[in-house]
């Protein structure tokens, strides 16, 4: 018995994603981000429910959702910041804005919250160097970051 299994809003896009690509394998992607919309993270029965769905092993699952930054492999605070610690924004202070947002948080790079509302983790270039630094918040990018921005955005977070 797997403990995971779409929603049946989510059931239903899947067979309505089934009928326009060719191989199962296109599903990962979309497959994936429903999980992830549907519980916030993606578990190893998630995984093992989609290889099934999929017609494929549970590591052909794992080996995408784990290169991908944006895929939670164990569960998250509500509001996950991922902050971007390549050389565009390691020169514009984000090494600073890590020890601050740990000290704000009190928590460490990596880990989340007691009350499940802030996790802090560190990714590789998010792609916009040239707003350095960034950092991602859920699914919307925060640039051109400051210290004073950072305070601002994480006391109305908590507000
Ligand atoms: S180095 Fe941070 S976005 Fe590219």
């Amino acid at each position: 018995m797997n403990a995971f299994t779409f929603t049946p809003e989510n059931e239903a896009k899947f067979l309505a994603l089934l009928e326009r690509y060719l191989q199962k394998s296109s599903l990962t992607l979309p497959s994936l981000w429903m999980v992830q919309y549907q519980e916030g993270w993606i578990s190893t029965e998630a995984m093992k429910y989609l290889a099934q769905k999929l017609d494929c092993s549970p590591m052909d699952i794992y080996s995408v959702a784990s290169f991908y930054t944006m895929f939670n492999l164990k569960p998250v605070g509500k509001y996950h910041i991922q902050l971007c610690k390549t050389l565009s924004c390691m020169l514009r202070g984000s090494e600073q804005m890590s020890h601050h947002l740990e000290k704000k948080l009190g928590i460490k790079v990596g880990e989340t919250t007691k009350d499940m509302k802030f996790t802090l983790t560190h990714v590789e270039c998010l792609g916009s160097c040239g707003t350095a630094p960034c950092m991602s918040l859920n699914d919307d990018y925060v640039e051109n970051l400051t210290l004073e921005k950072l305070d601002d955005i994480i006391d109305g977070l908590k507000s």
